[in-house]
């Protein structure tokens, strides 16, 4: 079994970096991207090792930048009506791209967003934009074992200092599942994920997702009637390829442990930061995973409010950030938050706000020397 899994993750491995190309091709199995599409393969926006992406608002250009991703929706989590969920910049054939990101700022620091170059006309008046960047894949599967009941227990016990956590209960042809991935935890297992991505960012089909446009409303009809990459009621990426794609995301090794710092566990524990990132979630049987999230929904504000709601999350709803590898994330010099707006762990507090707000405060109320050990032991994590 572990041997046929091994050979599974390599083929996964090859079908990550794959770029794919536009039908119809020669190279059967390796067509059917877009018509719209945001990038050619996985590995584009995740890197090889599977870092997060290197993009950091404010200093790069975002318009340039494949790694971070641009949903479109209302505040109740409508997709545009002509640009659907996602904005594709790449367009192939007659279908041109949706146009690329751009990015002011506030005199807050918070940025406000619109479309260069717009393909198709004007967003509709009750669509916002939401960015957000390619996180590390590192140990996800370890994500995905936290039993659905210990994350429950979580949200039950966690009201305290304002702090509510909430699972993001997705519903689906089976009824509903505990969401786990992504920024506002949307997708309940690393196979939703992967198959959502094929969908949006390169505008493929698999079997779960079978819809052979991607995100191309009935609107955009010259990528509704461009060639596809595979004979209708099959998918374009062959299940078997899914299916070993699943098992490469499924063997991303977990960052490694941080160095002990006692000082800043108890500093974590004692300003609140804890109450969301969970230092620690049970994997039964004793053991247990210290990602530093609890894999819930928070209310963090107003400034990291984007006015992009997504499923059953509302537009201030983040699910905690996991903090495990975020040495390695500060070391390649990537943004932190979802649009990846803070450079430090200090300036990521900066924008913690709403249920997060009195954790905030006694941040700010650290002795110097305190916050430097605090800080210190997060950017270790
Ligand atoms: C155009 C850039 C882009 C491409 C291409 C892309 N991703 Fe992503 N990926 C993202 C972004 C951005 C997110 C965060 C999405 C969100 O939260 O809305 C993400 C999230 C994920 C996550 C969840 C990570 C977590 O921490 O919860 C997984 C797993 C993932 N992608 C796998 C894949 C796979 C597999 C492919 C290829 C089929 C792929 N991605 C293609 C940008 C991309
Ligand atoms: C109420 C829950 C909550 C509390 C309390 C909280 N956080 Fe967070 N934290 C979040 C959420 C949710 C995000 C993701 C927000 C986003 O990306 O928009 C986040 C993101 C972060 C990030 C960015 C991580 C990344 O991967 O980009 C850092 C760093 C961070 N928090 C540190 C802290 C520290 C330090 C404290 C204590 C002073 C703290 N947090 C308290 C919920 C919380």
């Amino acid at each position: 079994m572990a041997a046929r899994d091994g050979l599974d993750a390599a083929i996964g491995k090859a079908i990550f970096g794959r770029m794919w190309v536009p039908a119809p091709a020669s190279t059967r199995h390796a067509d059917g991207l877009g018509p719209l599409f945001a990038a050619r393969s996985c590995a584009s926006c995740h890197s090889a090792e599977a870092g997060r992406t290197r993009f950091r608002l404010g200093r790069d250009d975002p318009g340039q930048d494949p790694g971070l991703v641009v949903r479109l929706g209302s505040s109740s989590g409508a997709p545009d009506p002509i640009y659907g969920a996602e904005l594709q910049p790449e367009g192939l054939g007659k279908a041109p791209g949706e146009g690329r990101a751009a990015v002011s700022f506030a005199a807050s620091g918070k940025p406000s967003w619109r479309i260069e170059g717009p393909g198709y006309g004007a967003l509709a008046p009750a669509t916002a934009m939401s960015a957000r960047v390619a996180p590390s894949l590192a140990g996800l599967s370890l994500l995905e074992r936290v039993p659905e009941a210990a994350i429950l227990a979580r949200a039950e016990t966690e009201a305290r200092d304002g702090v509510s956590g909430r699972p993001h209960w997705i519903e689906g042809p089976k009824g509903k599942s505990l969401g786990r991935f992504g920024w506002k935890a949307s997708e309940p297992t690393l196979a939703a994920q992967a198959a959502s991505a094929f969908t949006l960012d390169l505008g493929l089909s698999t079997e779960r997702r079978p819809e052979v446009a991607g995100d191309c409303t009935p609107f955009q009809t010259a990528c509704r009637d461009a060639p596809q990459g595979a004979p209708p009621g099959e998918p374009e990426v062959a299940s078997d390829l899914f299916a070993s794609l699943v098992a490469f995301l499924e063997h991303r090794p977990a960052p490694p442990p941080p160095a002990l710092s006692r000082r800043g566990v108890t500093l974590f524990a004692a300003t609140g930061c804890a109450a969301c990132h969970a230092p620690s979630l049970p994997l039964g049987g004793g053991a247990g995973v210290a990602a530093f999230t609890d894999l819930l929904l928070h209310d963090m504000g107003p400034g990291l409010d984007d006015g992009v709601g997504e499923q059953a999350a509302a537009s201030a709803e983040w699910r905690t950030a996991p903090l495990w590898g975020l040495s390695r994330t500060l070391a390649q010099g990537s943004g932190l938050l979802h649009d990846g707006r803070a450079a430090t762990v200090a300036d990521a507090v900066r924008w913690h706000d709403g249920e997060a707000a009195a954790a905030r405060s006694r941040f700010d109320a650290l002795t110097p020397a305190e916050r430097k050990t605090l800080v210190d032991y997060v950017s270790g994590l």
